[in-house]
C-alpha cells in the first residue's frame, strides 16, 4: 500500500478518535483503544495523577516508554507519533524546566488535543510539532532520547523512520520505544487478521526484523523484549466480527503478537587521532 494512502487512512482514523475524546471522554468505536487488551492498564495511577483526563482517556499506546528509560533533568526528548500527549507530559515532568520535550504528530485534530492537554497541564517545556516520523522536522543531533508508543508499526517506511531517528539523536542518544511486534513466521492470511486486530492499518515488524533494521540504520545494541504476549482469546471477538473462522486459525494466531520494548543507542562519536587509529 502506498505511503500516502496509509497516511491518509491513519490521519482519518486518529482524527476521528481525537474528536471523539472531546465529545465522549473516551476514544470512540475503535479496535485499538478503550478497553482493548493492547491499550489497557499501561500506566500506574500514581503516574497519571495530575494529568488532564483527556490525555489519559486518549492513551492509545501499547506500553509505557517513559518507564523504559532513565530521563535526567535538562535532557531533550522526542516522542514519535505523540497522539494526545500522555508520554510527552510524563517525560516533561522528568526532564524538568531545563529540559524540553517535543511531540511529533501528523494529525491536526490530535495536535489540537495535545496542545489543549499541554495548556491544561501547564507544561511550558513542551512543544508539539506537525510532521511525519519519516521526515522529522528537527536538526541533526538535537535530541537525547527518542520515545514512541505504538506508532512505528503504522509506518509504511520503517527504514526511513529509523534513519531519521538516528539522524536527530545526539551521539550516545537513546532509543526507547514501545511497539507491537509479530513473533516468528506468520502466513499472509493470518498476518492480515493480526493487522486487522491491531486495528490501525498496522504493519507490525517481526521481532528480528526490528533488530536488523535498527542495526542497518546505525544503532548499537538493539534489543526487542516482548512483555505482553497476546492469546487468541484476546482477539476472538474482533476476529470473529471481521468474519474470520477463529477456531480454524487459532493455533496460528495464539502467541504470535506481542507488545514489546525496543531499545537501542546511537554510538558515541569517534574521536579521530590520525590515519591509523580510527578503525
Ligand atoms: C496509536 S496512536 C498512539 C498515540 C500515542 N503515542 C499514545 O501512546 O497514545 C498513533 C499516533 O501516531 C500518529 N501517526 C501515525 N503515523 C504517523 C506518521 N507517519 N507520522 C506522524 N504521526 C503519525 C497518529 O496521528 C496518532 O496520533
Amino acid at each position: 500500500m502506498s505511503t500516502t494512502r496509509v497516511q491518509d487512512a491513519v490521519r482519518e482514523k486518529y482524527g476521528e478518535i481525537a474528536r471523539s475524546v472531546g465529545a465522549s471522554g473516551c476514544c470512540g468505536p475503535t479496535a485499538c483503544g478503550c478497553g482493548d487488551p493492547i491499550t489497557s492498564n499501561l500506566y500506574a495511577s500514581s503516574e497519571t495523577e495530575g494529568l488532564p483526563a483527556e490525555a489519559v482517556a486518549v492513551s492509545l499506546g501499547c506500553g509505557n516508554p517513559t518507564a523504559l528509560i532513565e530521563l535526567t533533568p535538562g535532557e531533550t526528548v522526542l516522542d514519535l507519533g505523540s497522539g494526545g500527549g500522555i508520554d510527552v507530559l510524563l517525560s516533561a515532568k522528568r526532564v524538568g524546566p531545563t529540559g524540553k520535550v517535543y511531540g511529533l504528530d501528523m494529525t491536526d485534530d490530535m495536535l489540537a488535543l495535545a496542545r489543549e492537554n499541554q495548556r491544561k497541564a501547564g507544561a511550558a517545556n513542551v512543544e508539539f510539532l506537525k510532521g511525519t516520523i519519516e521526515a522529522i522536522p528537527l536538526p541533526d543531533q538535537s535530541v537525547d532520547v527518542i520515545i514512541s508508543n505504538c506508532v512505528i508499526n503504522l509506518s509504511v517506511d520503517k527504514d526511513a523512520v529509523l534513519r531519521e531517528a538516528f539522524r536527530v539523536l545526539k551521539p550516545g542518544g537513546r532509543f526507547a520505544v514501545s511497539d507491537v511486534v509479530i513473533r516468528g513466521e506468520v502466513a499472509p492470511e493470518i498476518r492480515r487478521s493480526l493487522e486487522l486486530w491491531v486495528g490501525c492499518v498496522a504493519g507490525a515488524l517481526r521481532d528480528e526484523e526490528y533488530v536488523s533494521k535498527l542495526r542497518a540504520a546505525g544503532f548499537a545494541d538493539p534489543t526487542v523484549e516482548a512483555w505482553r504476549v497476546y492469546r487468541v482469546e484476546d482477539a476472538r471477538a474482533f476476529l470473529a466480527g471481521a468474519g474470520l473462522d477463529v477456531d480454524r486459525i487459532a493455533a496460528d494466531v495464539d502467541g504470535r503478537i506481542a507488545s514489546a520494548f525496543i531499545r537501542a543507542r546511537k554510538p558515541e562519536a569517534k574521536t579521530c587521532c590520525g590515519p591509523t587509529c580510527c578503525s
